[in-house]
């Protein structure tokens, strides 16, 4: 039996504009990404002679081959001569999930890079990243971390330098949104203001932490601010308790604000805690 043991990162988008409706039924999308410290912890056991198993410490997850780690395995046999004598999957779950921090694709990512170590690195970092293609929209910018614009469906990713230390809170309020139905509703509502990417690419490049906090733009957050006032009040309470910026991330229901110090960040997460639980201090890795 071999153990193999990966970290799965969690993503935030800085920013994050919708473009045009493509005819595969995907949106162009134009993001800045980065990973941050929040993470699961995956265990692999190949060759354990048995049918393939997935078990998750958290309850709630589905531990089926509809779990994106499991379809990322099978896209990775697939691809492939590689033998398959048995895999079993444990993952230990911290990112929130149903959050935008693209949890179920970090972990699938995070497959990807394990199987790829296991068999001799077949696959460059690309090429690993386009099979993500086929688990997820977010596998990819997984697949890579670090700080990232992405374009097209999420695959087509640009590595972004980033001399910023970004100390983040991150809160998960009791709520959840179908990515799709999000999606549906921008195609139907005309975008009143648009992320400027170019400037926060430039903040992170300078490392001027409160440029890139002031840049945060996301057009999600206001196809959901008007029905969910829970996302605007939870925005509102961090730049109270001091972030220099706050936003929701992905097609939420994470919102995270960034903060000038460590210190800072973490008596405001203890401060939040009180009404939000799942509330997170992490940094950009
Ligand atoms: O690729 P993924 O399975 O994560 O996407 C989930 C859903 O989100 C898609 O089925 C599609 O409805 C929507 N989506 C989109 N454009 C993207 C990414 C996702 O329309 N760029």
């Amino acid at each position: 039996m071999i153990l193999l043991q990966e970290a799965a990162y969690g993503k935030l988008n800085l920013t994050l504009d919708v473009l045009q409706k493509r005819e595969d039924g995907y949106h162009d999308l134009e993001s800045i990404m980065q990973a941050v410290s929040l993470r699961d912890d995956i265990e692999l056991k190949l060759e354990t002679r048995e049918p393939w198993t997935l078990s998750c410490d958290r309850e709630g997850i589905p531990c089926t081959p509809k779990n994106l780690a499991w379809k990322a395995a099978k896209v990775f046999y697939d691809s492939g001569s590689f033998p398959d004598e048995g895999l079993s999957i444990h993952i230990r779950k911290r990112i929130p999930t149903e959050a935008g921090m693209g949890g179920g694709s970090a972990d699938a990512a995070a497959v990807l890079r394990a199987l790829n170590r296991a068999y001799g690195e077949p696959y460059s970092v690309e090429e690993l990243a386009a099979l993500g293609t086929e688990v997820g929209s977010d596998v990819p910018f997984c697949v890579v971390n670090g700080t990232a614009f992405a374009r097209g469906r999420g695959e087509k990713l640009e590595s972004l330098a980033c001399n910023a230390k970004l100390h983040y809170v991150i809160c998960k309020p009791d709520l959840s949104f179908s990515t799709p139905t999000l999606f549906s509703k921008l195609d139907e509502t005309p975008i009143s203001r648009r992320p400027n990417h170019l400037a926060v690419i430039q903040a992170l490049e300078k490392g001027e932490e409160q440029l890139v906090a002031e840049g945060l733009y996301n057009v999600f957050e206001e196809a959901v601010r008007s029905d969910y006032p829970e996302i605007l009040h939870l925005k509102e309470r961090l730049l109270q308790e001091g972030a220099w910026g706050a936003q929701m991330t992905g097609s939420g229901s994470v919102v995270f604000g960034i903060f000038p110090t460590r210190q800072q960040a973490q008596q405001a997460c203890e401060s939040i805690k009180a009404q939000w639980t799942a509330s997170f201090v992490c940094e950009n890795i």
